[in-house]
């Protein structure tokens, strides 16, 4: 299992860990924002004056291959040999598409994650998924494969804006839906973009826990680990719409929206109370706002949710709950269901 490190200084822990770990060469991944933004922070841990520094560009338009080749071959040219060390310091894209280039690099190198956005740091970074974006669809091609360590330092959320902070809040939303009705009342008591740095890692560090407990449970998604997807079979549908049309959302807006949709099933399926879907639907929109499609998208919507990897056969695959922490994996609705589901959707534009 992964550690996960909470701490207020990056630096002085990654220094930590590398002095405890055997690697001949150290590398580090950044994206343009945050080599700038991000990677002075570490450069008091001594050990960074003699890494390489790898940097692609940032957003998930470019979680591809190319990104991911121009990685291989900077681990090739600066000599990396099946010892060496790369270290992950962005958001998702930079955590997703970094941990899968060191877990194929000779058939895999260590790897550390230093999360910068409150959605890497939630989510992302922890738990073993690595992968990149291919043929239109997100997380195609990809290989489970745990960080040796991920450095949790919440100072780098300094420098993200309220949409950013808002995506990564979606998916505590979702572990707050999956885990009990106190910390999912809790978190709805908030307001997400105000919240003092003390009261957002005391969140984080219990919000964490929820999808450490599960992919410690499940690693590798046979069974309970589905239920981290609550949310995500419509919202990474929704998420392929608005790329394609060229009008990319932030992926927590898209859960956030899944998440909608999604609790809507719950309700005509397995019961979920009307009074707790309303109250998340209802912060959600005053949050999140609205994806504008029409029923002409419904196809393409259904198209992307056949691709999705949960699915077996040519039955959609949903992790719907009965309540709060109720979790019912391993369900299907029919077309008629998602659709009604999307229209309950747009009934709020
Ligand atoms: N983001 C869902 C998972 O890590 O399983």
């Amino acid at each position: 299992m992964q550690s996960i490190i909470f701490t207020n200084n990056a630096a002085t822990q990654l220094c930590g860990e590398l002095n405890q770990t055997k690697y001949d060469r150290l590398f580090i991944l950044c994206d343009e924002n945050t080599a700038r933004l991000c990677l002075p922070r570490l450069k008091e841990c001594d050990y960074m004056q003699n890494a390489v520094v790898i940097t692609i560009n940032a957003d998930d338009t470019n979680k591809n291959l190319q990104s991911l080749t121009h990685v291989w071959q900077q681990l090739q040219q600066g000599n990396a040999t099946r010892h060496s060390m790369l270290v992950n310091l962005g958001g998702g894209m930079v955590t997703d598409l970094g941990g899968f280039a060191a877990s194929t690099f000779k058939r895999g190198i260590k790897f550390i994650n230093i999360p910068t956005t409150l959605l890497s740091m939630v989510d992302a970074s922890v738990g073993g998924k690595t992968g990149i974006n291919f043929g239109g669809l997100k997380n195609e091609i990809g290989v489970f494969r745990e960080a040796q360590q991920v450095i949790i330092d919440t100072n780098f959320l300094q420098t993200l804006d309220n949409e950013n902070i808002l995506s990564g809040y979606a998916e505590m939303i979702k572990h707050g839906l999956i885990s009990n009705t106190a910390d999912w009342a809790e978190l709805l008591n908030q307001e997400p973009t105000s919240l003092s740095p003390e009261m957002l890692t005391s969140l984080l560090q219990k919000n964490i826990k929820v999808k450490e407990r599960i992919v410690e449970a499940d690693p590798n998604e046979q069974n309970l680990r589905k239920a981290l997807n609550v949310g995500h079979t419509i919202g990474h549908a929704l998420e392929s719409l608005a790329l394609t049309k060229g009008q990319p959302v932030l992926h927590g807006y898209a859960v956030a929206w899944g998440i909608i949709c999604e609790l809507y099933l719950c309700t005509i399926k397995t019961n979920f109370p009307i009074d707790k879907m309303r109250q998340t639907v209802s912060f959600i929109r005053q949050h999140y706002g609205m994806l504008a499609f029409d029923c002409n998208d419904y196809d393409q919507l259904c198209e992307f949710m056949t691709h999705d990897k949960k699915n077996t056969g040519s039955d959609i695959n949903f992790t719907l709950l009965g309540d709060i922490g109720d979790i019912r994996l391993n369900q299907t609705a029919t077309r008629n269901e998602i659709i009604e589901a999307l229209d309950f959707f747009r009934d709020g534009m």
